[in-house]
């Protein structure tokens, strides 16, 4: 008896196995055409480009923080930070080299208004999208500006001087960056806080945000004043260096009030009785990867976004400071 399939046999056999393989390879393909669908319906991946205008102060380093922890949320995000370590050219070449890489996105904390302003509007006509951050540039080629009021806030912390010095008193003022806006509007803001009261500006100085800039200035100031009731600084970094100063000086009565209120710089301050009072500057971290997010899905954004502030003084540090409307 001969057990050997028949040929006939044998080939419909064979095509039998070959057609399952190719209905194996058919269903297996439909499975990788099915996945491709799946990951197109996966979010896009978006690369956003971060030019910090300096890390030196701990209120930069939470701004970035900020981002970082904003943008963690969402797995399609990747943020590339560049530090321009206070160097306006050097900010100036970090914009120019992301919009050369083509990021999907933007956001800028420019160092000053004016040189920072053309390398932003050509990233616009390359058609990257711009976040400007806390200070603002020159015109309106940007896409959506976050930050504080700080002519809101120059203008509190003058009333706020005016009413805990009773109106007069001489007062000694260091300014932030002269060519940056919140040190332009919290110099004008102020101006209208005091108003009509008969505080004296005795002394003023722009010690660029920096805390060995303050307390440099206000060296000179103490040689040459023997009566300072109060240090209005723009940043508590700056108020800081002035109560440095005082202190080695061995000058005392002397109030200081700053800005910024981060909780572990000036909240902190105000509660050691180090400072006498600090006004909240918000990062704005975490609205700038919101907006971002919103500009990349094509979604409208406002020109302009503003953010609250709070003051904190002895008689609110303990209850978390007031919101100031
Ligand atoms: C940090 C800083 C802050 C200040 C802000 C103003 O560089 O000086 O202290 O509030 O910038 O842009």
């Amino acid at each position: 008896m001969n057990s050997q399939p028949k040929p006939n046999c044998l080939l419909a056999w064979m095509s039998l196995v070959l057609t399952a393989l190719l209905w194996g390879g058919c269903s297996d393909s439909s499975k990788t055409a099915g996945d491709a669908a799946k990951s197109d319906a996966a979010p896009r991946a978006y690369t956003i480009g971060m030019s910090q205008c300096n890390l030196g102060e701990p209120w930069r380093v939470q701004m970035n923080e900020d981002i970082k922890n904003a943008a963690a949320k969402h797995s399609n995000l990747k943020v590339i930070f560049k530090d321009a370590q206070n160097d306006t050219l050097k900010q100036r070449a970090h914009v120019e080299e992301f919009v050369s890489s083509k990021v999907d996105l933007l956001i800028i904390s420019p160092k000053e208004a004016q040189p920072l302003t053309e390398p932003v509007a050509r990233a616009m006509e390359a058609g990257i999208p711009v976040i400007v951050l806390d200070r603002r540039l020159l015109g309106d080629k940007y896409t959506c500006f976050i930050g504080a009021d700080n002519k809101k806030i120059g203008k509190a912390a003058g009333e706020w001087i005016v009413k805990t010095l009773g109106g007069q008193g001489n007062i000694v003022e260091l300014m932030g960056l002269q060519t940056s806006t919140p040190g332009q509007d919290r110099h004008s803001g102020f101006l209208e806080g005091i108003a009509g009261s008969n505080l004296k500006i005795i002394f003023s100085a722009d010690m660029k945000w920096l805390e060995p800039d303050a307390r440099k200035e206000m060296e000179s100031a103490l040689s040459r004043f023997d009566k300072i009731d109060l240090v209005y600084a723009h940043n508590d970094p700056g108020a800081h260096g002035a109560y440095l100063a005082a202190k080695a000086a061995g000058r005392t009565g002397i109030k200081f009030v700053g800005i910024d209120a981060l909780p572990q710089e000036g909240v902190a301050y105000v509660s050691q009785g180090i400072l006498d009072a600090t006004f909240q500057y918000p990062t704005g971290g975490a609205e700038a990867i919101e907006t971002a997010l919103k500009v990349l899905h094509g979604e409208t954004v406002p020109k302009e976004i503003v953010l609250g502030t709070r003051l904190f003084d002895k008689a609110n540090v303990a209850q978390g400071g007031q919101e100031l409307n």
